[in-house]
C-alpha cells in the first residue's frame, strides 16, 4: 500500500489522467509550444488563449520563425490578449536563444530562468513539463489549493515556505509535469475561488480546509485596492478619407501598439481642451472638433479608463512630430495592432457606419 505522501500524489495523476482537458499544447512536448502556452496562460483565461495559440503555432511553427519575425508582426497577433511584455520578451527570449544559443531552449532551471519574461513559475512549469524535470510551478490556482490542503489563511514568508515544501514532497519523480498539470487542473476546474466542487476533489481527505467545513474561507481574501480611474481624449483626425494614427513609444504601456491621437485629461480643462491641445502636440496639426462619437470604459490591470472620442478634421499644420505616424484608410486598420480600448472605439464607429 502506498504511505500517505505518495498516495496524494497518485490520486492527484490518476484523477489527472482521468479528467484531463484535451489541450492542444498537450499534444506535444516541444519545450518551445509549452513555453508559449505557458506565457499565453499567465493572466488569460484557457478559452481565451486557444485560439491565439493555434493561430500563432500556424503561422510560427517553430522558434526559429519567431526570432526571425519583427516584432509588429508578433504583436498583430498578440493584439486582444493584452499584457504585450509578454509577446516582447518571448520575442527577446527567442532571439537570444536562436540568434546566440545555437537554438537551444536550456533544460537548466538557472539558465532557462534567467530568460526575459520567464520567472520562477514559467521556468518550473516549462522544464517539469517539457523535460520531466523535478521542478514545482505555483501559479494562483495551485497556491490557493494548497492553501486549503494546509489551511493556510494569509501569505506570509512563512506561509510561502510551507506551500513549497509540500509541493516538493509531493511532487512525482516519473511524472512531474503531469503532476503539476494535474494541481493546476484541479485548481482551476475543481478548487474554484468561490463553490470549490470537493466532492470531486481526490485529496479532500488530506485538505484541511475541507475537513474543517470551510473550504472557501482558505486562503483569507485580501481587499484590493481601489483602483484609479483616468479621463481621456482621443481624435480620429481625418484628411480627406484617411486617418491618423500614431506608435506609441518604447517608454510607454502598450508600446509598440497603435492608437488615435489624444491623452490625459489635465485638471480644468474641457475635453475638447484637452483633445486640441494632445493632438496639437502629438501631431503638429490644429484640429477642428466635428462631433463627439461616444464614450468608452475600458479596465486595465492597475486602472481603468473613460475614453471619449470624437470625429475631427484637419485644420492647420504647425509642424512639430514626436511619434511614428501614418494616414490609414478603414480597410487599412487590420494591417496594425491597437490596445483593446480602441478596438471598442472601432466597434462604436462600424455602428455608426463611420459617419462624420
Ligand atoms: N494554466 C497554466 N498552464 C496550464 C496548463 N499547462 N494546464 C492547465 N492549466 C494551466
Amino acid at each position: 500500500m502506498y504511505n500517505t505522501n505518495k498516495k496524494v500524489t497518485y490520486d492527484v495523476l490518476n484523477w489527472y489522467k482521468k479528467t484531463k482537458r484535451q489541450l492542444p499544447f498537450r499534444n506535444s512536448n516541444d519545450p518551445y509550444k509549452i513555453w508559449l502556452s505557458e506565457i499565453m496562460l499567465q493572466q488569460t483565461q484557457m478559452q481565451t488563449v486557444i485560439p491565439y495559440y493555434n493561430r500563432w503555432i500556424r503561422q510560427y511553427p517553430t522558434l526559429k520563425s519567431v526570432a526571425q519575425e519583427k516584432i509588429e508582426k508578433l504583436l498583430k497577433l498578440w493584439e486582444g490578449l493584452g499584457y504585450y511584455n509578454r509577446c516582447r520578451n518571448f520575442h527577446r527570449a527567442a532571439k537570444i536563444i536562436v540568434f546566440d544559443r545555437n537554438g537551444q531552449i536550456p533544460d537548466n532551471f538557472h539558465q532557462f530562468r534567467s530568460l526575459p519574461g520567464v520567472g520562477d513559475y514559467t521556468a518550473g512549469a516549462v522544464l517539469s513539463i517539457a523535460f520531466n524535470k523535478q521542478c514545482i510551478a505555483i501559479d494562483g490556482n495551485i497556491r490557493r489549493l494548497i492553501s486549503r490542503v494546509l489551511g493556510i489563511k494569509k501569505f506570509t514568508y512563512y506561509n510561502k515556505r510551507r506551500i513549497e515544501k509540500w509541493l516538493k514532497k509531493h511532487i512525482s519523480k516519473l511524472h512531474p509535469g503531469d503532476f503539476n498539470q494535474s494541481l493546476m487542473e484541479l485548481g482551476s476546474l475543481v478548487c474554484n475561488p468561490k463553490n470549490p466542487k470537493c466532492h470531486q476533489c481526490p485529496i479532500s481527505y488530506n485538505c484541511k480546509a475541507f475537513l474543517i467545513g470551510h473550504p472557501e474561507a482558505y486562503p483569507e481574501k485580501t481587499h484590493k485596492k481601489k483602483i484609479p480611474s483616468h479621463t481621456i481624449v482621443a481624435g480620429i483626425l481625418w484628411r480627406g478619407n484617411k486617418f491618423y494614427i500614431q506608435k506609441r513609444t518604447n517608454s510607454k504601456m502598450l508600446a509598440g501598439l497603435w492608437e488615435f491621437p489624444g491623452g490625459k485629461v489635465q485638471y480644468g480643462e474641457s475635453l475638447e481642451q484637452a483633445l486640441k491641445r494632445e493632438i496639437e502636440e502629438e501631431c503638429g496639426i490644429h484640429p477642428k472638433i466635428i462631433k463627439k462619437i461616444g464614450s468608452i470604459k475600458h479596465n486595465y490591470s492597475h486602472f481603468s479608463i473613460i475614453f471619449h472620442a470624437f470625429h475631427c478634421k484637419e485644420d492647420k499644420d504647425i509642424i512639430k512630430k514626436e511619434k511614428e505616424a501614418r494616414w490609414i484608410s478603414i480597410n487599412e486598420i487590420k494591417q496594425f495592432p491597437f490596445p483593446k480600448a480602441n478596438h471598442k472605439l472601432f466597434d462604436l464607429l462600424n455602428d455608426q457606419n463611420w459617419n462624420v
